[in-house]
């Protein structure tokens, strides 16, 4: 019998190499995707597939936000976004997030030198939907389960101000809360809020693996 969230991330890592599903393995997940209501597309070709999340970061100063935007990447990967664009150039914040991917797994990626104007008209155009975090947007539990039904999301989180085109490009203004907080704690609890908490079970796959531990750390090592 399926556990949910261990096959659905099986299986959309399966797709993501291209590895075959056998029917059996097929059917058993489409019996867990009726059962619950979950953010799954059925890929017609593939099989299954998380909904594809692309997390673009506006307004990255080198000079001072080298942190924060790494601290954005990390939570994007470790609560199941795809792939982080930041919008400026910084090729430090770059290769650290990648040294990460490359030691602790997952197939996340990592782009900077956006223009973020043409990415959010390209991304628009191409039928995805974008959803702006802002404390002056809509109650996040008000939209999510609207935003759960997309199969490509762009969640764009700010720096300081934000250009009044991106409230107008979004097709969900969101507020996680209408205080003013941080880009890494509203990404963290929307991301939360659309995986339902499952996302924290994923398996990625890397070199390092922390095993859970009550007291002391555990981590197991691989060769390749
Ligand atoms: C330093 S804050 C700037 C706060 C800004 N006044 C605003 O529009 O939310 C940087 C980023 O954090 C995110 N943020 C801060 N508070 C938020 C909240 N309550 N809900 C959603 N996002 C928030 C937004 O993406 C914002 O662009």
């Amino acid at each position: 019998m399926f556990t949910w969230v261990e096959d659905h991330l099986k299986l959309s890592r399966a797709w993501k190499s291209r590895e075959c599903l056998d029917a059996n393995s097929q059917s058993a997940a489409l019996q867990s995707v009726e059962q619950f209501h979950t953010p799954i597309s059925i890929n017609p070709i593939f099989g299954f597939e998380i909904m594809r999340i692309t997390v673009l970061r506006l307004g990255h100063r080198p000079e001072r936000d080298k942190r924060i935007t790494t601290h954005v990447g990390l939570v994007a990967r470790a609560f199941g976004a795809d792939e982080i664009l930041i919008d400026g150039r910084d090729e430090g914040v770059v290769e650290s997030l990648r040294d990460v991917v490359n030691r602790w797994g997952g197939s996340f990626s990592v782009a900077d030198g956006i223009v973020w104007r043409d990415e959010l008209r390209r991304f628009r155009d191409s039928g995805g939907k974008i959803v702006h975090l802002t404390m002056y947007g809509s109650r996040i539990d008000d939209v999510i389960e609207e935003i759960r039904s997309c199969e490509r999301i762009m969640v764009v989180v700010g720096a300081e101000k934000v250009p009044p085109d991106v409230y107008n490009m979004a097709d969900w203004n969101v507020a996680v809360g209408n205080q003013p907080h941080s880009e890494v704690a509203a990404l963290a609890v929307f991301l939360d809020r659309l995986f339902m908490g499952k996302e924290l079970n994923r398996d990625f796959g890397g070199r390092l693996e922390v095993i859970p531990a009550a007291r002391g750390k555990v981590v197991l090592g691989r060769r390749s």
